[in-house]
């Protein structure tokens, strides 16, 4: 069987931005906006998705469309091009940071993790890499689809009118602030049941399964094209609710303008590991979706597109929570609940609420299984090319199974940590002591921490050593620049890649992590 083709560039571009376009824009974008100062955050985010982010994207493309091949293949196989060991040395030194970083932290799992590391990327190199990156995405999915479970019950919600209406003649301000903090109390009611919120996982866990087992071209591309305009409109179409609630204004202010004391450490940090997340990076996704993509597509193009697609649906994001939650009152620090407060209170202040809601929603679960499915792919694509039976190639119903399994078993652990640790006593305790001070609350806020600001950036640091010192940018030029006829770019452009992912990149990722192991003080 050969391997798939995406079937147009546009196709290509559509399904990326599908993958990073998802619950990282809508829900967690403004919630860590709002707990890490707003203003200062964004503009620090939007920066490290110019200078990292995005030479980093296209470097993850390139990897995959050179080998085309599943990312551990292809992690090995631009390795071999070059001699890569005095990196693969500098890759088990860094693991090896790690691991003492971890050890002051009390983190003995991944101490132990570190430690096995070391060895691996001595002996396996940038293959290895791969392999991170694999477990990354799918332990990524496990929480993802937890809050992907949580979009199915408010469209259940939304459908069955169990959301807050609008009562005709109270006054506005007065009722939305009301509204909110009432559903901000259910919200919390609701995922401290957790066989509740095991019913939205499988929903979720179960769609996305049918969207990978529909194959790429069919299933995500055909989505993402019908999907993408939508929910830009249907977002267009909550901010104007959002900003003329009284008093929104100082949420736009909160949103769009930093303050000189908002330049923390931890916020760049913050917004490096959320430029990751949202963009899909470091997971191995770009590289997968690279490696299906034609010799004659033009990535820079592509990776450009998905990068302003992406941002934009981020600010959208913001704008239409930030607006509401001043409105209405609520905390902007308020953390992973802070849009199912907000949201059901603009919804009710909107004539035919109800419905927006349900559109809404259905738009943000869409948006989520595109993302979900990625991440499923990823794993599925390495099951399927390494655990071959002699010649034949894994099936990709098996493949999307284990995924799916897996999954969902740490998924369980998601759903029932964040219910309450109390009637887990044991389990508390076990994550405690594997976790040390990298535990945050709960499972889900451990897992979300660890591979959010900690695998991810570390795995984006291997692929811009990969690219900018293995291959390095004067070989990987030709492939970058190979696009369909006519397509020429400006020399500046290959220049400032190079410059970004040979320096730039790794030394700002290297310096976030040096302060905050604590071995630097910035
Ligand atoms: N980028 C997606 C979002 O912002 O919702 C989430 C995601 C998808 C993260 C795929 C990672 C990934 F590999």
């Amino acid at each position: 069987m050969s391997r798939e083709n995406w079937t147009s560039s546009i196709g290509f571009i559509l399904a990326s931005a599908g993958s990073a376009i998802g619950l990282g824009n809508i829900w967690k974008f403004p919630y860590v906006a709002g707990q890490n100062g707003g203003g200062s955050f964004v503009l620090v985010y939007v920066l490290c998705v110019l200078l990292i982010g995005l030479p980093v994207m296209c470097s993850e493309m390139l990897i995959g469309r050179h080998t085309r091949r599943n990312v551990i293949n292809a992690m090995g196989k631009v390795e071999h091009i070059a001699n890569g060991s005095p990196v693969r040395f500098a890759l088990s030194v860094l693991a090896a940071g790690m691991a003492v970083a971890f050890t002051l932290m009390e983190a003995w799992l991944m101490v132990g993790v570190a430690l096995f590391a070391v060895w691996a990327f001595a002996r396996r190199g940038f293959a290895a890499i791969g392999w991170v990156c694999t477990a990354v995405a799918l332990a990524i999915l496990s929480y993802y689809a937890v809050v992907g479970g949580w979009i199915v019950e408010y469209i259940w919600r939304a459908v069955t009118g169990g959301l807050a209406a609008h009562v005709p003649g109270a006054e506005l301000s007065a009722e939305a602030s009301q509204i909110a903090v009432e559903s901000g109390k259910s919200f919390g009611a609701y995922i401290g049941d957790p066989w509740r919120v095991l019913i939205g996982f499988v929903v979720f866990m179960a769609l996305t399964g049918a969207v990978i087992l529909g194959g790429i071209r069919s299933g995500i591309e055909r989505v993402s094209k019908i999907l993408m305009p939508a929910l830009f409109v249907l977002l267009l179409i909550v901010i104007v609710r959002s900003v003329t609630m009284p008093g929104a204004w100082e949420g736009v202010v909160f949103l769009l303008k930093p303050t000189s004391a908002g330049f923390t450490p931890k916020v760049v940090l913050m917004a490096l590991g959320q430029a990751f997340f949202s963009l899909s990076l470091g997971m191995a996704i770009t590289v997968t979706y690279g490696s299906y993509l034609h010799k004659d597509q033009n990535i820079l193009r592509a990776a450009g597109w998905v990068g302003v697609l992406d941002t934009l649906a981020a600010l959208l994001g913001g704008l239409a929570i930030f607006p509401a939650v001043f409105a209405v009152g609520l905390k902007p620090s308020s953390g992973p609940g802070l849009i199912f407060g907000a949201l059901p209170a603009t919804f009710a202040e909107m004539w035919g609420g109800a419905i927006w809601a349900t559109c809404f929603f259905v738009m943000l679960l869409i948006a989520a299984v595109t993302s979900s499915a990625s991440l499923l792919e990823c794993g599925a694509t390495v099951f399927i090319e390494r655990f071959r039976r002699g010649h034949k190639r894994g099936s990709r119903r098996t493949a999307v199974l284990t995924g799916f399994v897996i999954c969902t078993i740490m998924g369980l652990l998601t759903v029932f940590s964040t219910a309450d640790w109390s009637h887990l006593p044991w389990l508390e305790r076990g994550v405690r002591a594997c976790m040390g001070s990298l535990t945050q609350g709960s499972w889900f806020d451990t897992l979300d921490n660890f591979a959010s600001y900690w695998c991810l950036p570390f795995t984006a640091l291997a692929i811009t050593l990969l690219v900018g010192w293995v291959w390095t940018p004067r070989r990987a030029a030709p492939e970058l620049l190979a696009t369909g006829e006519g397509d020429t770019f400006p020399r500046w452009i290959l220049l400032a890649w190079g410059l970004l992912v040979r320096w730039v990149a790794p030394i700002a990722i290297i310096l976030v992590f040096l302060n905050s192991t604590g071995f630097l003080s910035l």
